[in-house]
């Protein structure tokens, strides 16, 4: 009887390179939707500080561990975001999981082994990957002493992105790939066409929130 089932919230990541306008994205979304914007690295909490300090360059780590602390950062914001969701407000979420993978398997990890330790989190409804090619991001400017700043970097990124797409897709997740070279506007315009797509499919099937 699914007419008595209360309605949750959707789950929606935006993604993307450094400087492919994620932010002001996210937050023109969420706007749109009255959904809650949270991102990550979410760098209030105490693991989230040692993420910040280690993106300033401030502190060193392995690549294995800061991979592991990425992913704890999520872990330990998950009830939260089932509250939230189970309360009927959606969340519009600045990077994710899938930032994890790509950007610790430009660095030369497995793939493998960089997809386990986000196995179980929430799977979003649809996923945003803002794309923009490494040249472009970069000659916007705003690139600043944070970690993985690099043109060359973020060239493999978006090729390890590309190869997250395909996982994703192939496992029955939603990404959808916007250009994030247009206009502001009309990424926006864009992004949004691509969620109402997305979610009146997922409101009249009544899908549950699936896992990673
Ligand atoms: P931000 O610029 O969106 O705050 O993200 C900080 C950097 O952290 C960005 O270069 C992407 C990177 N990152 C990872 O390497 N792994 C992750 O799991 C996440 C969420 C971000
Ligand atoms: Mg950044």
């Amino acid at each position: 009887d699914h007419q008595h089932r209360r309605k949750r919230g959707f789950f929606i990541v935006v993604e993307g390179l450094d400087r492919a306008g994620k932010s002001t994205q996210v937050e023109r979304l969420a706007q749109h939707l009255n959904a809650k914007p949270i991102k990550f690295p979410e760098r209030t909490t105490a693991i989230g500080q040692m993420i910040n300090s280690y993106l300033a360059q401030t502190s060193e780590l392995d690549d294995q561990a800061i991979h592991l602390l990425f992913s704890a950062n999520r872990w330990e914001c998950v009830a939260a975001i089932h509250k939230t969701l189970d309360a009927g407000e959606s969340i519009v979420c600045d990077r994710y999981a899938f930032s994890g993978i790509a950007y610790s398997v430009s660095k030369g990890l497995s793939y493998d082994w960089c997809r386990h330790p986000d196995i179980g989190l929430p799977l979003p409804d649809l996923t945003l990957f803002l794309d923009l090619d490494a040249q472009t991001a970069a000659a916007r400017g705003g690139y600043g002493e944070e970690r993985y700043e690099k043109l060359e970097f973020q060239a493999k990124v978006r090729e390890a992105f590309s190869r997250v797409a395909q996982d994703v897709k192939a496992h029955g997740g939603r990404w959808v790939t916007i250009d994030a070279g247009k206009t502001l506007d009309q990424v926006t315009d864009d992004i949004q066409r691509a969620v109402q797509r997305a979610t009146s499919s997922i409101d009249r099937v009544g899908i549950k929130l699936g896992r990673l």
